[in-house]
């Protein structure tokens, strides 16, 4: 059966790493139907927002979304980031940002003597309240009693949904779950995310889990990755440990995304973590490993598990044998290392 993929290339390196991913994706042969949604900073430039009225309704219409990055110096940040990521995460469900953190072969690690099998973690992320829920306002602009309010919201349904899909997540690893959380000084809604990891605990005795201070883990993800596996932490704190970790497993060209609503049909956004950056775009330097991995997240998504696997493992070849972009210490161009992955998964389709 066809499967209906929107394409969402957005700024900067956007457009360049995500050609990349949907070559690899048709090189495997699959029934899939692209639409592409030319959003973003540039859309932000001709109409005054990120993206038309009936976007969530065009996202809703396809089984899936590979997109790149949003974010252009043109444009205020918080402006394209709401205007598009957080507006699309939040309005669509989408409370589940799943990030594998996993050093592939080949791939240098800053970490010194740390080897591929040190880091393999699994990142679940809370992704539509707590510290980016959007509430707050600002006063009194421009005078000295200015001041701004940014309210974490967080709620029993949604810590406990994300909760215990990170316990199941855990129980299909190593069945080791770390809750990261600032309950020491924060005493309201981590205390509320504490709680809920004891009770869903209660559900998975087979699963181990403790509970860390954010601080703390961010210092045990350099000290001792091998420790972790997966691991559960509201927005902010899983936004902020996911760019430590992507450094870990080799950079943030690298490191990939899912954002999905377990156990519902909504159609799941899948993108590399990185942004736009700026600095790179436009010169064909980029790492599509990040892109291309998402693409894998995004097959297991439409049930093509075979595919999923076949993209992966062509990564993973690429990754060990090169060709490899310099952000990974090799020389190669965004091209030729997305040519070299699709290369291998069409060998892999038509075995
Ligand atoms: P960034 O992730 O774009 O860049 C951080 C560093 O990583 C830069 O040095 C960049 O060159 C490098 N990098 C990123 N992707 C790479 C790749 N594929 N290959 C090689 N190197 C890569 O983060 P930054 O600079 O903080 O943000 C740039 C823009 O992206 C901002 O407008 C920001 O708001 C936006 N952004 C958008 C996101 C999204 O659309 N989901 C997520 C994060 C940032
Ligand atoms: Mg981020």
């Amino acid at each position: 059966m066809t499967k209906r993929v929107a394409l969402l290339p957005g700024d900067g390196v956007g457009p360049e790493v995500v050609a990349e991913a949907r070559r690899a994706l048709d090189a495997l042969g699959l029934q899939l139907e692209w639409t592409e949604l030319p959003w973003g900073s540039a859309y932000w430039r001709e109409h005054g927002r990120m993206m038309p009225e009936d976007a969530l309704e065009t996202l809703s219409a396809h089984d899936a979304v590979l997109m790149g990055a949003i974010g252009d110096p043109s444009v205020p940040d918080h402006l394209s980031l709401w205007g598009l990521v957080l507006e699309v995460r939040q309005r669509l469900d989408l409370w589940a940002n799943v990030r594998p953190a996993r050093l592939l072969e080949g791939v240098p690690c800053p970490l010194g003597g740390r080897v591929a099998t040190d880091v393999d973690m699994l990142f679940v992320r809370e992704n539509t309240e707590g510290e980016y829920s959007g509430i707050g306002g600002r006063a009194h602009r421009g005078l000295a009693a200015e001041l701004a309010i940014e309210s974490s919201v967080f709620t029993r349904h949604g810590v406990e949904r994300i909760v215990r899909f990170a316990f199941e997540q855990a129980a299909g690893r190593r069945r080791v779950l770390t809750s990261a959380t600032k309950s020491n000084a924060s005493r309201f809604g981590y205390v509320l995310w504490d709680e809920i990891v004891e009770e869903v605990a209660a559900d998975h005795p087979d699963v181990r889990h403790e509970r860390v201070l954010v601080d703390a883990l961010a210092a045990r993800i350099v000290r001792d990755p091998a420790s972790l596996d997966v691991v559960v932490a509201s927005n902010l704190f899983g936004d902020i440990l996911t760019d430590l970790a992507a450094a870990i497993q080799g950079g943030m060209g690298m490191a990939a995304s899912a954002n999905l609503a377990p156990g519902s049909d909504a159609t799941g956004l899948f993108e590399p973590v990185h942004g736009s950056a700026p600095d790179i775009a436009g010169r064909g330097i980029a790492n599509p490993a990040g892109a291309i991995w998402s693409a894998s997240l995004l097959l297991d998504h439409l049930g093509e598990v075979d595919a999923a696997g076949a993209l992966l493992r062509a990564l993973e070849d690429v990754c060990r044998h090169g060709p490899r972009t310099r952000d990974i210490g090799g020389k190669a161009s965004t091209r030729e290392v997305g040519e070299a992955v699709a290369e291998r998964a069409a060998l892999s389709a038509a075995r």
